[in-house]
C-alpha cells in the first residue's frame, strides 16, 4: 500500500465512520441500536465507501455529499455480512475480529439488525444532503435496491448456498455469474454512485467495477485458503469443507491469482480517460489483490 493511498483511505474511513456515527440510531432510540452499531462501526476496510467517494471525486462531487452514499452502501454491506454469518448461512462466529451479532446477541436480533441496516440505507439516500436533485436521489435509491436485491446480492447469496449442495460442480461461467452477483453488485454500485451523483454516464466505472468486483472475490477466496485468520478477523479455511463454488475451487490457487491480476489490469485500463484523477481508483484495485484482510 503506497503511503499516499494509505492516507487517502484513512481519511475516507474517518469521514464515513464519523457520518455513520451520527446517522445510526442511539440506544435511547432503538432496542437494536447497539447491535447495529456493533455490525457497522467496529472495523471493516470501507472499500465500498472509498469507491463511492473516489468515483464521486472524479466528477468534483464534494465528500460532504458523497459521504451519504458511502454510508448507505456500508450499511447494506454490513447487513449482508450479519446475515451471511448466520447459522443458516455460513455459520460464522467471528467478523472483523469480533463476535458476530447472533453470537454476541441472538439470531432474532441478527435478523432484525440486518433488516434495519437495509432500510436505514434507503433513509440515508433519501436525505436532501445526499444528492443535488430529487431525480438523482431516486436513481441512487432504485439502483441500490436493484444491486442488493433478488437480481443482485441476494441472488448471488442464493446461488452460493445452492452451489454447496449442487450434484454437478459449477462451470467457470456459472461461478463468474454467482460472484458478480454476490459481491460484484454492491461493488459496482459503489463505483457507479460517483457518476450518478455527478450526473454523468456510469458506463466506464461500471466496466472498471465489474472487473474489480471479481478480483475482490478471488482474493477473498484465496485468503480463505492461505490467509492469516488473525489479520483477516474471521474464520478461514471453511469454503472447501462447505462445498463453496469459488474461482479457487475451479481454477486452483495459482491460476486464480493470475486471473485476479489480469482483472485488475483490465479494471485500470478502463480508467485511462480519467488520467491522474483516477489514481486512487487504480491504487484501490491493486490493494484489492494484495490485501491480507
Ligand atoms: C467481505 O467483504 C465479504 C465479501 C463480500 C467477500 P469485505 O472484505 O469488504 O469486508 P469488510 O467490510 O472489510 O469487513
Ligand atoms: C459474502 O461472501 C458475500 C456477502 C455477504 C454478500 P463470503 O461468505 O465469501 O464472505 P466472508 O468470507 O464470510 O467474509
Ligand atoms: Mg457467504
Ligand atoms: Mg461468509
Ligand atoms: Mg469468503
Amino acid at each position: 500500500m503506497s503511503p499516499e493511498f494509505k492516507s487517502q483511505l484513512t481519511s475516507a474511513v474517518a469521514l464515513v465512520e464519523a457520518k455513520l456515527n451520527t446517522l445510526l440510531p442511539t440506544t435511547d432510540q432503538s432496542l437494536v441500536a447497539d447491535p447495529m452499531r456493533h455490525a457497522v462501526l467496529n472495523g471493516g476496510k470501507r472499500l465500498r465507501a472509498f469507491l463511492v467517494m473516489e468515483s464521486a471525486a472524479l466528477f468534483d462531487v464534494p465528500t460532504s455529499q458523497s459521504v451519504y452514499a458511502a454510508s448507505a452502501i456500508e450499511c447494506i454491506h454490513a447487513y449482508s455480512l450479519v446475515h451471511d454469518d448466520l447459522p443458516c448461512m455460513d455459520d460464522d462466529d467471528l467478523r472483523r475480529g469480533l463476535p458476530t451479532v447472533h453470537v454476541k446477541w441472538d439470531e432474532a436480533t441478527a435478523v432484525l439488525v440486518g433488516d434495519a441496516l437495509q432500510t436505514i440505507a434507503f433513509e440515508i439516500l433519501a436525505d436532501q444532503a445526499a444528492a443535488d436533485s430529487d431525480a438523482i436521489r431516486i436513481q441512487l435509491i432504485s439502483s441500490i435496491a436493484k444491486a442488493a436485491g433478488a437480481d443482485g446480492m441476494v441472488l448471488g447469496q442464493a446461488q452460493d448456498i445452492a452451489a454447496e449442495t449442487a450434484t454437478v460442480p459449477l462451470t467457470l461461467e456459472q461461478i463468474t455469474d454467482l460472484q458478480a452477483n454476490k459481491t460484484g453488485a454492491l461493488i459496482k454500485w459503489s463505483a457507479q454512485a460517483g457518476a450518478l451523483l455527478g450526473g454523468q454516464s456510469t458506463d466506464a466505472l461500471g466496466a472498471y467495477a465489474t472487473a474489480l468486483g471479481l478480483a475482490f472475490q478471488i482474493q477473498d477466496d484465496v485468503l480463505d485458503i492461505e490467509g492469516d485468520p488473525e489479520a483477516a478477523g474471521k474464520r478461514l479455511q471453511k469454503d472447501a469443507d462447505a462445498g463453496k463454488a469459488t474461482f479457487v475451487s475451479i481454477l486452483g490457487l495459482d491460476e486464480a491469482k493470475h486471473r485476479a491480476k489480469l482483472l485488475v489490469e483490465q479494471a485500470n485500463d478502463v480508467l485511462s480517460p480519467y488520467g491522474a484523477k483516477a489514481d486512487a481508483l487504480r491504487a484501490v484495485a491493486q490493494y484489492v489483490i494484495e490485501r491480507d484482510k
